[in-house]
């Protein structure tokens, strides 16, 4: 079952136009980029779409893109973000585990944020893995159990009712064996974000050395957790 909740797509654009939001921004799509090896012409969904962030990054990037979510208040702003930068992408409202298309037809899947909402977890994989071609890729971000900013969010949420109540945190191995009961062959899983998240620029502007440092000290503890993976 969805761990449904309305979402607030203005304020959730406006977290990336933070100091934090905009670094994390950035060394997320770094990091799920440098993974997925977009081609130009390829087929990509994503799924989970949210406000289109990914979806119009594919398309910028040569991809044919489609996005999914089942909130209709992202879907729109998703919408109207691509139609102002003048990009062909699709929008399509449905649940993750019930995709409005055949079996197959897709190049690429990728998806970010969304599995941690997610209940039936490996079904919505199986979902992605169905909507593959043979070959295709599989590329998810998470957000990881093994991280500091899991503690700190999880401590913050006993005060405050935040999103981060009803998240399902996910640990490297949690994700590789979802990934593998689904039907998978797992490439490679990465993490990034491994400084502290205050909302300072000040503090930010020396937050680079760290990422470089949890990179190679601590490769498994960054805050966003990234999974590439093939349909067999
Ligand atoms: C954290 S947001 C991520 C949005 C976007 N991928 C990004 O990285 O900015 C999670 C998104 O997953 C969507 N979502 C959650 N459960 C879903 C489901 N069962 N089917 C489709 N979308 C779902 C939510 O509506 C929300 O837009």
């Amino acid at each position: 079952m969805p761990l449904t909740r309305r979402w607030n797509p203005q304020a959730y654009d406006a977290w990336y136009e933070s100091p934090l939001g905009k670094l994390s921004d950035r060394l997320e799509k770094d990091l799920i980029f440098s993974i997925a090896g977009v081609k130009g012409g390829e087929k990509a969904l994503d799924e989970g779409c949210g406000t289109g962030i990914y979806t119009i990054e594919l398309a910028r990037r040569g991809a044919v893109s489609t996005g999914v979510d089942s909130s209709k208040e992202m879907l729109d702003l998703a919408g109207a973000k691509a139609r102002k930068e003048g990009l062909t992408v699709e929008f399509v409202s449905a649940d993750a585990l019930m995709l409005p298309f055949p079996d197959g037809c897709f190049d690429m899947v990728l998806s970010a944020g969304m599995l941690c909402f997610i209940r039936e977890r490996e079904k919505a994989l199986q979902e992605m893995r169905r909507v593959l071609k043979p070959g295709g890729k599989l590329i998810v971000g998470v957000l990881n159990k093994w991280s500091p900013w899991a503690a700190f969010r999880r401590i913050k949420g006993l005060f405050k009712n935040t999103i981060y109540n009803r998240v399902d945190f996910i640990s490297p191995p949690e994700l590789e064996l979802s990934l593998v009961r689904a039907g998978f062959h797992v490439k490679e899983l990465k993490t990034c974000l491994f400084f502290f998240p205050i909302n300072c620029r000040m503090y930010l502007e020396f937050a680079m050395p760290f990422e470089r440092l949890g990179t190679i000290a601590t490769p498994r503890l960054g805050a966003f957790l990234a999974a590439s993976a093939v349909k067999p």
